[in-house]
């Protein structure tokens, strides 16, 4: 499908890795032009380099912790030097927490809320003017499936993902006046390094069986048992939805949580 983007510009946050990094090859692969955030500069290179060796691709990177105040306009401002717009937003940086309201803490929750939240509701603000002044733009916030059916074993991702639901649907309807289409992907288990670095110790805690097996056989054991298809998901296949929502192919989609999620309900 020809996403309708060449020329357009894209920010993507979170994309020196897993589903980020695939959302921003889509958008180099579909002609646009793309700027990639996220903190560790080495990883960002990296990430820079792989998505600019496509023939003809125009990538920059700003290394930034989005949960930083300046962050959101020094992102900005980093798109409209290099490319002279903002068209495409996708807030993607973060991470999941597990624990229960019990077992986190106050440092869980400030720390959480600044990284997934807040940051979000910067991004879409300072965005939005470039947005409005091109009479065109989309934005797509990463969610999760939690957002509608929360895990108590993931308490404040979750809490955290059904605000984040319900910031997508207002600005939505703030925007939809402008040309600016705003969307959500309520995802579920997909296998990158935010499973294996944040899930993964917590399943292995709450089930002592799977201590001997490898981060990869946790994975597939417990996305088999969760995901009524029977895998976790590919990065790839939750790029492909916000590809879509970016373009200018969704026309009539706004205010929307997708759920991509193999059929879940839940995701440890
Ligand atoms: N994978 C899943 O099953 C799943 C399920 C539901 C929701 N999600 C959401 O989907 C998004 C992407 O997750 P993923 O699984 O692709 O994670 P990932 O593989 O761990 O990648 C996370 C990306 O975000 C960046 N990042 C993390 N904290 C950041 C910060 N404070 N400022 C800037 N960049 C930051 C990371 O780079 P640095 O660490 O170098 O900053 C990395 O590029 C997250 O928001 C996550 O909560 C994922």
């Amino acid at each position: 499908m020809n996403l309708g983007i060449e020329g357009r510009v894209a920010v993507v946050t979170g994309a020196s890795a897993g589903i980020g990094f695939a959302v921003a090859n889509e958008f180099v692969e579909n002609g646009a032009s793309v700027v990639i955030a996220a903190r560790d500069k080495k990883r960002l290179d990296d990430a820079e380099r792989a998505l600019g060796a496509r023939p003809g691709a125009k990538v920059v990177s700003v290394a930034a912790d989005v949960s930083s105040p300046d962050a959101a306009s020094v992102i900005t401002t980093r798109a409209l030097e290099a490319f002279g717009a903002l068209d495409i937003l996708v807030n993607n940086a973060g991470r999941a927490h597990a624990g229960g309201l019990m077992t986190s803490s106050e440092d869980d929750w400030d720390e959480m809320t600044g990284v997934k939240l807040t940051s979000m509701r910067r991004m879409c603000k300072t965005a939005i003017p470039h947005m409005q002044k091109a009479g065109w733009g989309r934005i797509v916030n990463m969610s999760s499936i939690g957002g509608i059916y929360p895990n108590p074993k993931l308490f404040v991702s979750h809490v955290l993902s059904a605000a984040i639901n319900n910031l997508t649907k207002s600005l939505a309807l703030e925007v939809a006046k402008d040309g600016i289409l705003v969307n959500a992907i309520g995802i579920g288990a997909v296998a990158t390094d935010n499973w294996a670095n944040n899930m993964v110790p917590a399943v292995r805690r709450a089930r002592p069986a799977f201590a001997s097996l490898s981060d990869d056989e946790v994975i597939a054991r417990i996305s088999a048992e969760l995901t009524p298809v029977g895998r976790a998901g590919e990065p790839k296949e939750i790029a492909a939805i916000a590809a879509f929502l970016s373009s200018a192919r969704n026309g009539f989609v706004t205010g929307d949580t997708i759920e991509a999620s193999g059929g879940a309900d839940r995701f440890m």
